[in-house]
């Protein structure tokens, strides 16, 4: 459903994301793990669309998004890291506004998007100007806005910061039964449990290439068995525990 082959993005003598390939089938959750910096959004932005490769194609359901950008976009939902939503709109014109940027709008949208606000409890804040929204309403009307023009595929950075433990569980079970129905995601996470629980298989990117790939299970048995998922991390990317920073404290 995403074919990713030889994908790149330098800015001027910087590579910050340097050839990756990658193939996600249809009905796969995919995770996307690795440090800060080591290009994951970059790569997130380059799949929906909003960011141009230096190099490298990207096919959405067999459709390339350089040739025929308008079709591959139609088929995306993208929910960014920081949610951007005008102020000025209410919860209801903002899901409005989206689908309207993919040609839909009418009842079935309206139904669609009261659905959606429901689930996410932002029901009683519909008619409420997006200003007065704290951090994890926007967010939850971000994500709301992703599924409301029913895609075939959700791209996702970091979609459970900000959200409280029922909203992430919530958020948890909508992407799970998104994906049972043949849809397919692709996120980045930090949290290796969301990580371990949600996702088919995971890529932990670094230095703009993925470094391992494979399921959380498949990554476990690379190091040792009884490591817990930060040791796996911590040792699958090379980055030194946390001594360091006693030795600066203690300096
Ligand atoms: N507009 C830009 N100009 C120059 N360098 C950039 C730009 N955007 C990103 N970078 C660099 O590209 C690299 C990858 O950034 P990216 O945001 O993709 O990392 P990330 O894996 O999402 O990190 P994080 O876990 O912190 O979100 C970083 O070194 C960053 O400084
Ligand atoms: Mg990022």
């Amino acid at each position: 459903m995403i074919k990713l082959a030889g994908l790149t993005k330098r800015y001027g003598d910087f590579t910050a994301v340097a050839g990756i390939d990658l193939t996600v089938q249809r009905g796969e959750l995919f995770g996307l793990l690795g440090p800060n910096g080591a290009g994951k959004t970059t790569t997130l932005r380059m799949i929906a669309g909003i960011l141009q490769p230096t190099a490298g194609t990207i096919f959405i359901g067999g459709v390339s998004l350089a040739r025929d950008p308008v079709a591959a976009k139609s088929k995306l939902g993208f929910i960014p890291d920081r949610p951007f939503i005008y102020e000025k709109l209410t919860g209801t014109e903002f899901l409005r506004f989206v689908a309207g940027l993919y040609g839909q709008g009418g009842p079935d949208i309206d139904r669609r998007g009261e659905e959606l606000l429901a689930l996410f409890d932002l029901l009683d804040w519909k008619d409420e100007l997006v200003e007065s929204y704290s951090h994890g309403m926007r967010q939850k009307l971000i994500i709301a806005s992703a599924f409301v023009h029913r895609p075939e595929v959700i791209v996702v950075d970091e979609p459970m910061v900000g959200l409280d433990p029922k909203a992430a569980r919530l958020l948890k079970d909508l992407f799970r039964a998104y994906v049972a129905r043949g849809n397919t995601i692709v996120m980045s996470t930090h949290t290796l449990e969301v990580a371990e629980t949600l996702c088919d298989r995971v890529a932990i990117v670094q230095n703009g290439t993925i470094a391992t790939m494979g399921t959380m299970a498949d990554l476990r048995s690379t190091t040792d068995a009884d490591s817990s998922l930060e040791e796996i991390f911590l040792k699958l990317t090379g980055e030194k525990a946390a001594r360091s920073a006693v030795e600066v404290l203690s300096a």
